[in-house]
């Protein structure tokens, strides 16, 4: 059925011309939550006289996701904002060109082969804390992207970075909100203008290029088998014995390296906030990791015994999920909840929303890991808590963030315990992931 008399799903006005550009600018997770609640399951947001439908219901998500998967694209922001760094690599390429790719990737994160790394996962948080002194304070955001760097280096390239990382996190945030303010504003100056702003995108683009290239290019005169992701990249053939070429390697490599280690830096950061803040939960993890592993680190072979841990980064995930929103756009006309969607129109499905909803979550924004333990996961409908994307384009390495924190919180939360600032203010900023605004200031105290 059709609600052809109804042009557009049920949703605000807004400004002339802007539409909610500034609610979006000023708030944009609280304007998303407001819709959902004014408007219900499907509703029509004009920003910047552009129609963007949200979609509340977790079947329409995975129609979204899943069922008209061939009809949708990844959106034109979602390209404009991450395309110049990451060029035609998995997370933004099309149709049979990104399956082709998706299946040359494929084999390097099945789990036999994630699982091998975990000992590089192990070893950087050991050597993150060979850092730490008991009492000091830290940005705990900055000590867990340097620390997911360096497992992103490691396990991608098979080297480490010594002093870059310190370039490469700035390099990163800079692009992120200049991108993504180019994206939103309805006022665009030409990137190829000598603007200040411009001219330092191009450099750190460059930088991040020349960081890649160089290690493709050191990697070609190398002649030791290794068992890196790079590796494999540059290995596999398609089925007509063709390889990737030096560019596709750059994008694709540049995407793992930039897709996997600043989500899954995020995921930690606010795990340890959330932890920070319930103590009761800490505590139960503190007892859960005492009785298994009794001060060792993990290994992959102990995860299943540790339910607290994965409830947990379920927990987290579902509060502060790393990527808040998915964007797409439709080629063709789509039938959402009865209404005709034109071509070309975004859609969108928000884990921020979703995951707060409290149909589907009882006191939804409360930490509370318990949730998890006696099987919610599979009563959920699908669709209602999808912190990996779900459907074709669900998150490849879904599996190696996984691992990569419950390693990392089991190695660090049987050494240290992390305590907020007093008075810091930790802010939610959603940019192309949900990053803390200033970072989340915390003593580091010894256990
Ligand atoms: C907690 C950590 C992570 C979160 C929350 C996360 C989240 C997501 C989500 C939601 C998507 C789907 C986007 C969409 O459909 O529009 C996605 C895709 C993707 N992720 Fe992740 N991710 C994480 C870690 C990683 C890691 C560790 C890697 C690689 C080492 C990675 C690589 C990718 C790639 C390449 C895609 C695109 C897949 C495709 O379209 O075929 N992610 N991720």
């Amino acid at each position: 059925m059709t609600n052809k008399g109804n042009h557009a799903p049920p949703g605000p006005k807004g400004l002339p011309i802007l539409g909610l550009a500034l609610d979006v600018r000023h708030d944009a997770l609280g304007t998303l939550q407001r819709m959902a609640r004014q408007y219900g399951d499907i509703v029509s947001m004009p920003v910047l006289r552009m129609n963007r439908i949200l979609l509340n219901r977790p079947d329409y998500i995975q129609q979204l996701l899943i069922l008209d998967h061939a009809k949708l694209h990844k959106s034109t922001l979602t390209k404009l904002v991450v395309g110049p760094l990451l060029g035609q690599g998995l997370l933004i390429s099309e149709g049979d060109f990104w399956r082709r790719q998706r299946r040359l990737a494929q084999p390097a994160f099945h789990r036999s082969r994630t699982n091998e790394y975990s000992p590089v996962m192990v070893e950087c948080a050991l050597e993150r804390m060979r850092q730490w002194r008991g009492g000091e304070t830290r940005n705990i955001a900055e000590e867990m992207m340097k620390l997911t760097l360096e497992v992103a280096v490691r396990t991608l390239f098979g080297t480490t970075l010594a002093g870059d990382s310190d370039a490469i996190g700035s390099a990163m945030t800079f692009l992120m909100r200049y991108y993504l303010r180019r994206g939103r504003s309805p006022w665009r100056v030409p990137a190829s203008w000598p603007t200040p702003a411009n001219r330092r995108a191009r450099r750190e683009v460059e930088y991040m290029d020349s960081l890649i290239y160089g290690i493709i290019s050191d990697r070609k005169k190398d002649t030791q088998p290794r068992n890196d992701l790079l590796s494999m990249l540059m290995a596999a053939m398609h089925e007509d014995g063709s390889q990737m070429t030096e560019k596709q390697v750059r994008d694709e490599s540049m995407t793992l390296f930039v897709a996997g280690h600043e989500t899954t830096a995020l995921s930690l950061v606010w795990t340890w906030y959330l932890l920070s803040e319930n103590p009761d939960a800490e505590a139960r993890l503190h007892d859960e990791l005492r009785s298994v592993l009794g001060g060792r680190p993990a290994e992959v072979s102990d995860l299943e015994k540790l339910p607290y841990l994965n409830a947990v980064v379920h927990e987290s995930l579902r509060l502060y999920p790393p990527a808040f929103i998915m964007a797409r756009m439709n080629v063709e006309t789509v039938i959402f909840a009865g209404y005709e969607i034109p071509p070309r129109s975004t859609l969108l499905a928000s884990q921020w929303v979703m995951h707060r909803d409290p149909r589907f979550f009882e006191q939804p924004g409360r930490f509370l890991p318990e949730r998890w333990l006696d099987g919610l996961e599979s009563r959920l409908p699908p669709g209602a808590y999808f912190p990996f994307g779900d459907g074709p384009r669900r998150c490849i390495g879904q599996g190696f963030a996984q691992l990569e924190t419950a390693l990392v919180i089991a190695a660090i939360a049987q050494k240290f315990r992390f305590r907020l600032t007093r008075g810091f203010p930790v802010v939610p900023e959603p940019l192309v992931t949900l990053r803390p605004k200033y970072g989340i200031s915390m003593s580091i105290d010894s256990r």
